[in-house]
């Protein structure tokens, strides 16, 4: 058998698993969608979940990648071979998380280009709200960008997992990390931000409804990239010698350390400045320039910024993009450079309705009453990623079974000391506290779309 790829060293791992996370999902979506959700009652949800299923989750995605050494779908098929649906659910959601990811990436890498020609100075809500909606309007820009972002994507894809990527992200990410605390820094010492402070982190009990659950639960997959394979195939790429165990953790406390950072960047300065915080997916872009335009240097920070943001945009879009792949060169034996063409193509063509959705097509329903990104949006949070995490906990707690995956975990010769708590989580809580949620997503899906 042919040998595998192997992570020169753990570090490796742990960036691209990190760079997978660390994405759109934490400085863009995380903000607008604890906006739209009630705040501290939320980011509350969000822990919970995080702490009780998505960081189990995380270790779970880990060793079955690591116990079989191959991608997500030969990792589900050769346990046993009924279970590759759930594979299958993974690459299918590859596709449509991609399709808008594109979208927004070709946004950003809008914004970067007007941050060079300095086009952004200003700190009024209407004026950047109408450059936002310009843009929103002029489909030959969104589709050429968020092309530009796919084709970044791809040939980065096309050169194969271990390229300098992820050796530069080592110098990116936490060079993000510092610009964020340092526009989060801007933001909570504006006139007025404490509002937004208390918006963001106490939580307003009458505020926790299903929905909002609903939505915590499918933030928290999508930003942490679990549910659909990237951490199990990621994972399959690390030796035998590797304790999986710290890593499983390092991972959530990096994606959400950057999403609160990004919330706290973001949210005071909607307040302080009269930003709408209900505003949705244009919220960054509006307000996160107003931040800049009240900063010494802020042109030169903004343009920094937007280059960092593309750069974890594309960390995360490229572990996507090797899902889809990897399914049909080591399943379906196909070439791989053809694949990745014609797989990135595809994506585009996805995409285009999405770029469109939010100004020229923003009433064209494919089905029910979604336009395309909303649909996109739900589909692969609320629905597919969701129940893929449900899948994972089952197939881990249950077909590999709890007890092999512990050994596995403590093959690297740790003591994994909670190994009955995690077990118990995985095989019960997990599953149960997912299905409660995901009969209310689909409930809600059924009646978006009649
Ligand atoms: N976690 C990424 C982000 O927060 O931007 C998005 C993502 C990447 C979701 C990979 C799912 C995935 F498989």
């Amino acid at each position: 058998m042919k040998k595998r790829d192997q992570w020169s060293s753990k570090v490796g791992f742990i960036l691209a698993a990190a760079g997978s996370a660390v994405g759109l999902g934490n400085i863009w979506k995380f903000p607008y969608t604890v906006g739209m959700n009630g705040g501290g009652a939320f980011v509350l949800l969000y822990f919970i979940f995080l702490i009780f299923v998505g960081t189990p989750l995380m270790l779970a995605a880990i060793t079955l990648g690591r116990k079989t050494q191959l991608s997500v779908f030969g990792a589900y098929k050769s346990i046993d071979h009924r279970w590759s649906f759930v594979g299958a659910l993974g690459v299918i959601c590859g596709f449509f998380i991609l399709a808008f990811y594109s979208t927004v990436g070709g946004w950003i890498l809008y914004y970067f280009k007007n941050t060079l020609l300095g086009t952004l100075k200003t700190t009024d809500p209407n004026i950047l709200g109408e450059m936002f909606t310009q843009l929103m309007n002029s489909p030959k820009k969104l589709i050429l960008y968020q092309f530009i972002f796919l084709f970044i994507t791809m040939i980065i894809v096309l050169k194969g997992i271990t390229n300098g990527i992820e050796k530069a992200s080592k110098i990116m990410m936490p060079a993000l990390f510092i610009m964020l605390i340092m526009i989060a820094i801007r933001s909570v010492t504006l006139k007025g931000s404490v509002d937004g402070i208390r918006f963001l982190f106490v939580p307003d009990f009458s505020k926790i409804t299903m929905d909002v659950a609903m939505n915590a639960l499918g933030q928290m997959f999508f930003s942490l990239s679990i549910g659909m394979g990237v951490m199990v195939t990621y994972g399959s790429y690390l030796n035998k010698k590797e304790n999986i165990l710290n890593t499983a953790i390092i991972i959530p406390v990096i994606d959400t350390a950057v999403a609160l950072i990004a919330g706290l960047a973001t949210i005071p300065a909607v307040f302080a400045l009269n930003f709408e915080v209900g505003e949705g997916p244009s919220l960054m872009f509006v307000t996160l320039p107003a931040v800049f335009a009240s900063m010494p240097m802020g042109s030169f920070f903004c343009i920094v910024f937007f280059l960092l943001v593309i750069f974890a945009a594309l960390t995360s879009s490229i572990s996507m993009l090797e899902i889809a792949i990897s399914y049909f060169v080591d399943v379906k034996q196909n070439n791989r450079t053809v694949s990745t063409i014609i797989i990135s193509i595809i994506i585009f063509i996805l995409g285009i309705p999405a770029s469109l959705s939010l100004g020229t097509w923003e009433n064209v329903n494919l089905i029910g009453r979604l336009n395309f990104f909303d649909l996109y949006d739900k589909l692969t949070s609320n629905i597919l990623l969701t129940t893929g995490g449900f899948f994972l906990c089952i197939f881990v707690g249950w077909v590999l079974k709890a007890d092999e995956a512990v050994k596995e975990i403590e093959s690297s010769n740790v003591t994994f000391k909670l190994a009955k708590v995690w077990s118990f989580l995985i095989k019960y809580i997990v599953p149960i506290a997912i299905f409660i949620v995901l009969i209310n997503s689909y409930k809600d899906f059924i009646l978006s779309i009649f």
